[in-house]
């Protein structure tokens, strides 16, 4: 079954428009549709031509869509498929006609060489919001076959994005078809899979990826944060058997902030924490505290590690001073954190939503932040104001280097 919304993804091709917008809500059937309509269109229209399927970057462009569609019986009843790994190009058969997709990632500095030497006769961007702009316009100007088509879809952000300023409020004037979505509009979503998505999000992103706007983040990032997600005791297997991970968010003039991580099955526990502000008071309201070497922070991290076998310390990769120092005692391996902040964000609110990230009360000065890291509402795009933002960046980057595989791996 296809839903109205869907159906109006499939006439598409059949209007007088030159772009087509999907945006709105996750899961709420968008690219599944696109994907079949963009490629059923092409061979109706075209022979021996090429076209662009744009992802996030390749890897997720070809497991969202490429290898979904190649899966799906419609298609491979309708059409030979061939699907070229190495080269990243899809080809599709109907009797004497052939057309190539070829797989490109918005983000992939090689995609953007590739794009630039190719002549396509269309271009599906999927997840266009997570694409720099160039990297667009790019693959736009390279749709220059006679009766090209551009199709996007995305799921909201800002609503000072490029996308949405150049797009979407200028739809008419760019001549694009443009279709809201939300979830009702997936005739595939259980209710069950629907509340699943519901708890996953909150805040900002709950009102983009769940009820599909445009919103500005404003207020504390982690809005939801509670009292479950502080825990007084750890499990005692968790003690035992879990893997032990430290995490650093170093300043210098700045606070240090060190999470000690303790994983075990999926889920994380913040079990102890070093904070260190030399621009505070110190405990007996007397001045300033004298401001710490980098062998100091690193005789805080040994205390704090103790004598549990350390897997990794994940470090600020801007801190190269203080991974030094780390690596020169030879105790701990270094790895340098994610952070591209955003994602981490996202990812880090999923995960103290669903209970996989749980904080034990003695972690004071993150428990602290939790109610001082707010949005940046005055900045042009998605940003957080830097400040009291030390222990809540060790926590990201705990998450977006450690957790991202666990979730990869079993799923959140
Ligand atoms: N009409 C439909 N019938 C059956 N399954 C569908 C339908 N529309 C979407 N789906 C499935 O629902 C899931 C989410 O759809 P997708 O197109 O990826 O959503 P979005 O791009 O909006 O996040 C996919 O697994 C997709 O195959
Ligand atoms: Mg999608």
């Amino acid at each position: 079954m296809i839903s109205q919304k869907q159906k109006k993804i499939l006439a598409f091709p059949y209007s007088p428009y030159d772009a087509l917008i999907c945006d709105g809500a996750v899961r709420s059937g968008k690219t599944s549709i696109e994907v079949v309509a963009f490629i059923d269109w092409a061979m109706r229209e075209f022979s021996s031509q090429r076209f662009g399927i744009c992802g996030k970057t390749v890897g997720s462009a070809t497991e969202n869509m490429v290898i979904p569609y190649i899966s799906r019986s419609y298609a491979k009843k309708r059409y030979t498929l061939r699907w070229r790994r190495s080269q990243k190009i899809l080809e599709v058969r109907r009797g004497p006609r052939v057309n190539y997709f070829e797989v490109f990632g918005g983000r992939d500095e090689s995609s953007f060489a590739l794009i630039q030497g190719r002549t396509l006769a269309g271009v599906l961007l999927d997840e266009v919001v997570l694409m720099p702009e160039s990297f667009v316009n790019q693959a736009l100007a390279r749709c220059s076959v006679e009766g090209a088509r551009i199709w996007f879809s995305c799921n909201p952000g800002n609503p000072n994005h490029w996308f949405k300023r150049e797009w979407i409020d200028k739809r008419e004037e760019r001549n694009a078809l443009y279709l809201h979505f939300e979830m009702t509009d997936n005739p595939s979503l259980s209710d069950k899979t629907l509340a699943r998505y519901q708890s996953m999000y909150s805040g900002v992103f709950y009102d983009r990826y769940i009820r599909g706007l445009w919103v500005v983040a404003e207020g504390l990032v982690y809005d939801f944060f509670n009292d479950s997600m502080i825990v007084d005791e750890i499990p005692w297997q968790a003690l035992q058997r879990g893997k032990w991970f430290l995490s650093v968010d170093y300043g210098t003039v700045n606070p240090t902030a060190a999470g000690l991580w303790c994983l075990w099955k999926g889920t994380a526990y913040m079990t102890g924490e070093y904070y260190y502000d030399s621009r505070a008071e110190d405990e007996n309201g007397h001045g300033k505290n004298p401001r710490r070497t980098d062998e100091e922070h690193y005789a805080e991290l040994e205390k704090l590690a103790g004598d549990r076998r350390i897997e990794r310390v994940i470090v600020d990769p801007s801190a190269a001073s203080f991974k030094e120092t780390i690596q020169r005692h030879g105790r701990f391996p270094v790895w340098d954190a994610d952070n591209r902040v955003l994602d981490g964000i996202r990812l880090t609110a999923a995960l103290l939503k669903s209970g996989r990230i749980l904080i034990h009360r003695s972690c004071k000065g993150l428990i602290r932040e939790m109610g001082q890291y707010v949005w940046d509402t005055d900045a042009k795009e998605d940003a957080v104001i830097k400040e009291f933002d030390h222990s809540e960046d060790q926590l990201r980057y705990f998450c977006a280097t450690i957790m991202e595989r666990e979730v990869r791996a079993v799923g959140i």
